[in-house]
């Protein structure tokens, strides 16, 4: 059982998947773990504290201002005691309240006072997920290291179809078993390239792309989960810089690859950014002024370097170098092609043809390497990452 020994503070918020509650705690109780239920006032509207308690074996708490809950156990003592903090469900309402720093109730005041680990599986109307302010408020929760499980696709209990879904009681006990995992990278330093590269032509304009970064922050995030120390080198992006990783900005592609010298060594290396191949071959100091007699311009180019074929041919070459390709046509041809010219250990080929692969949520990519090749299903980013992971790691060690 893989959570022996562990204590588990399960808070449980309002929303009718507060009902999945009662299967989360015999799955986590039967996995090993002792859980200690705080159930909030909304909570209490979808499940009994008797149901949770009867099946946690354990009292659960409500209240923050009861003499006998105090008494018993204070909330700052149910926030130290846990290995884990697991908010399941979270509502809207306790995310932002977490996001902003209130406490006004048990939940809210035991999560504000907690060192340790924190997770939330969240569980909502997908309209309600996708507000720019959930949104917004669950970025800023994992920046500041709140691991997000969920939520998941699919029906809802509101009629509704989309993501919101709370995840399944045994997905989240694999999450809490991951969590508590060994570390397969521990000691290994990794450095990832992500986002696009802004090449400027005068001091207000640049070249640039679609790229968003969301697969090398993915990929950055998952390889720190699995203990690597982790540098990642974006160009501009308008995510959040993730947690726990050293995160370092740069514009240009000649930036990019400074700053990606000056990471090594490094065990592994991702080259997930979208790297311009020109760069103007000059840019203006003075900002370029359009001539009332001229229809047309030009800007000549001159080639970037290329980040990835420098790394994996330099002297203190990471053990694993892995590239990415976008590709149109004869994907894997092309990602094997790539593979040698470029020195790499593994590409990653997305087929791109079918539309934008930028800025969208999930990616469908081959792992080409000299050991063949490995059609991966539609995943999503954090899956891909995931995966690549666990593949870096049997690779590793
Ligand atoms: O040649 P292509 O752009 O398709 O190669 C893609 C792979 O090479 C990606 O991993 C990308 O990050 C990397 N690359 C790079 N520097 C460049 C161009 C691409 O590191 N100038």
């Amino acid at each position: 059982m893989t959570l022996n020994g562990k204590q588990i503070l399960l808070i449980v918020s309002g929303g009718i998947a507060a009902y999945k509650a009662a299967v989360l705690v015999r799955r986590l109780k039967e996995a090993g773990a002792s859980v200690v239920p705080v159930l909030t006032k909304g909570g209490a509207q979808f499940i009994t504290p008797l149901t949770l308690s009867a099946l946690a074996e354990n009292p659960v708490y409500e209240d923050l201002f009861s003499l006998k809950d105090e008494a018993e156990m204070g909330h700052i003592r149910l926030a130290r005691e846990a290995d884990l903090i697991l908010v399941a469900p979270i509502s809207a309402d306790l995310i932002g309240k977490m996001a902003n720093g209130l406490a006004d109730d048990l939940a809210s005041t035991t999560v504000l006072a907690a060192d340790g680990p924190v997770a939330i599986a969240p569980s909502m109307n997908p309209v309600m997920w996708a507000n720019p302010a959930t949104q917004a408020n669950v970025a800023t929760l994992m920046q500041r290291g709140v691991h997000v499980w969920g939520p998941a696709d699919g029906d809802m209990a509101c009629g509704e179809m989309g993501t919101g879904r709370f995840e399944e009681p045994e997905d989240l006990v694999a999450r809490a078993e991951a969590f508590f995992a060994p570390k397969p990278l521990a000691g290994k330093t990794a450095l990832v390239t992500s986002g696009p590269t802004h090449e400027p032509l005068d001091p207000v304009r640049v070249m640039a792309n679609r790229s968003s970064g969301q697969q090398g922050q993915a990929i950055a995030r998952a390889l720190s989960a699995a203990g690597a120390d982790v540098t990642l080198i974006t160009g501009p992006v308008s995510l959040p810089e993730p947690f726990g990783v050293r995160t370092v900005r740069v514009e240009t592609a000649d930036e990019m690859l400074a700053a990606t010298q000056r990471a090594l060594p490094a065990d592994i290396a991702v080259f997930a950014a979208a790297v311009a191949d020109w760069k103007p071959k000059t840019t203006a100091s003075e900002k370029l002024k359009k001539t009332a007699n001229e229809a047309e311009m030009s800007v000549s180019f001159t080639k970037n370097p290329d980040i990835l074929a420098t790394i994996a041919s330099a002297e203190n070459r990471p053990a694993l170098v892995v590239g990415f390709a976008a590709e149109t046509e004869n994907v894997v041809e092309n990602a094997r092609a790539k593979l040698s010219r470029k020195r790499a250990d593994w590409i990653l080929a997305n087929n791109v043809s079918q539309g934008a692969v930028f800025g969208e949520d999930s990616n469908t990519v081959t792992l080409v390497s000299a050991k063949g090749t490995e059609p991966w299903p539609k995943l999503t980013k954090d899956q891909v990452a995931a995966r690549l992971v666990q593949r870096v790691a049997e690779t590793l060690t």
